[in-house]
């Protein structure tokens, strides 16, 4: 099998899955990796494991790297069973030592897994400021509470100024290269941010604090070896991954309008592009996601990367359309930051949903606009008045 060396002493031992399109619910349109490291020196150590039904892969590449060499060390920096599920079976397979996490991934293991499997682990407990010799390499741990898990953990390398933070500034992207300078850049940030908005996007203020512990720690970082997608190793992508971060994390976001809407019989639709229209006519940029055509992923992203958003929706049964109604319960969950919100529709005999929609955006703490419904099917004068809810948006992006 292919070699493939991260930097220095690291070697990616992944496993690559092509055909994953759903991650819990977050549509993966162009699959994943898994991504775990060997540390080869005087000891040898494992970062990170992967999902269940890859470790032959990841067995088979960790063999190519060091051969008949004992793994010394696992380091288990999460345990999400994307990343631990086949961790029972490689202890088995490699026989470690001993095992790193930290006190909040140990106690999801012994639920994970139970008793009987991790009581045959010799886990040690790490918290930030520790450290692992191996040789000519440190490991330095730095632990990283809801990043996304209360689990989670950052592990570096210390000599070889390597950062492995699992889920941190990962992508999904499926592809045989391991690099974002041997992928196409874009695609790579794309993914990135697709990622950062559907996972990551809740817990801004923890990125921050990471990023602040960063700095902290003084630590010099030549390369990202993520747990999903490729790694970044030139000085300009590691500089242009990080600076996302810290951008996505601070609520900042491009001056564009996206408008999210779902349609029963066309009205919503003509009010969505009457808005753009009047989006466009202040030369703000505006996206148009209709729910039941675009993955909830990609609308997500949008989110992200606006500075505004309005959810459009026709009245069903009184309440919101059900598509619509699914993408409220995602977003709610993803606590989007800094936005200016609002809410419009159509109705036929008696409203609804604009009002629920309006009261959901609202209990977000957004800076919303007033909301705006109409019956039946829009007049020219209704357009007219929805292109100047879109001016008036575009202008409050723009302020
Ligand atoms: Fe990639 Fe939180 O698992």
């Amino acid at each position: 099998m292919e070699r493939y060396q991260l930097k220095d002493e690291v070697w990616w031992v992944g496993a690559i899955d092509w055909d994953v399109r759903d991650f819990h619910g977050y549509e993966t349109l162009r699959g994943t990796t898994y991504n775990a490291y060997l540390v080869l020196d005087e000891k040898v150590a494992l970062v990170d494991g992967c999902r269940e039904g890859f470790g032959q892969e990841m067995l088979s590449r960790v063999r190519g790297c060091c051969g008949a060499r004992r793994v010394d060390y696992l380091v288990i920096n999460h345990v999400e069973p994307d990343h631990s599920g086949a961790i029972p079976w490689l202890i088995e397979q490699l026989g470690p030592e001993k095992v790193f996490c930290t006190k909040r991934a140990k106690d999801a293991l012994l639920l994970i897994f139970g008793e009987d499997c991790i009581g045959h682990w010799d886990i040690t407990i790490v918290a930030t400021g520790d450290e692992l010799r191996l040789g000519r390499n440190t490991l330095q741990f730095i632990e990283a509470p809801m990043l996304h898990w209360p689990d989670s953990m950052f592990t570096y390398v210390r000599e070889a100024k390597v950062l492995l933070p699992n889920d941190g500034f990962g992508q999904h992207l499926a592809t045989s290269k391991r690099f974002a300078d041997e992928v196409d850049m874009s695609v790579a940030m794309e993914e990135a941010s697709r990622y950062y908005a559907n996972i990551l996007m809740p817990f801004g203020a923890q990125v921050q604090k990471m990023l602040a512990k960063i700095g902290e720690l003084g630590l010099e970082i030549e390369a990202i070896g993520p747990s999903h997608g490729v790694a970044w190793r030139r000085p300009e992508d590691v500089a242009a991954v990080v600076g996302a971060y810290a951008r996505w994390s601070s609520g900042e976001a491009p001056e564009r309008v996206s408008l999210i809407y779902d349609t029963m019989w066309h009205s919503t639709e003509k009010m969505t592009m009457a808005i753009a229209d009047g989006v466009a006519q202040e030369g703000v940029a505006c996206s148009v996601l209709r729910v039941s055509r675009c993955a909830l992923a990609d609308i997500a992203r949008m989110v992200l990367e606006s500075r505004a958003f309005l959810v459009g929706s026709p009245t069903l049964n009184n309440g919101v359309y059900p598509a619509v109604g699914g993408f409220l319960t995602h977003i709610k969950g993803l606590r989007p930051q800094g936005r200016i919100a609002g809410a419009y529709g159509s109705y036929g005999w008696g409203g609804g949903a604009v009002k629920q929609v309006d009261a959901e955006l609202r209990a977000l703490g957004l800076d919303m606009v007033d909301p705006f419904e109409l019956k039946y099917v829009p007049s020219a004068t209704d357009l007219e008045a929805c292109a100047e809810l879109g001016r008036e948006v575009a202008r409050r992006v723009k302020a």
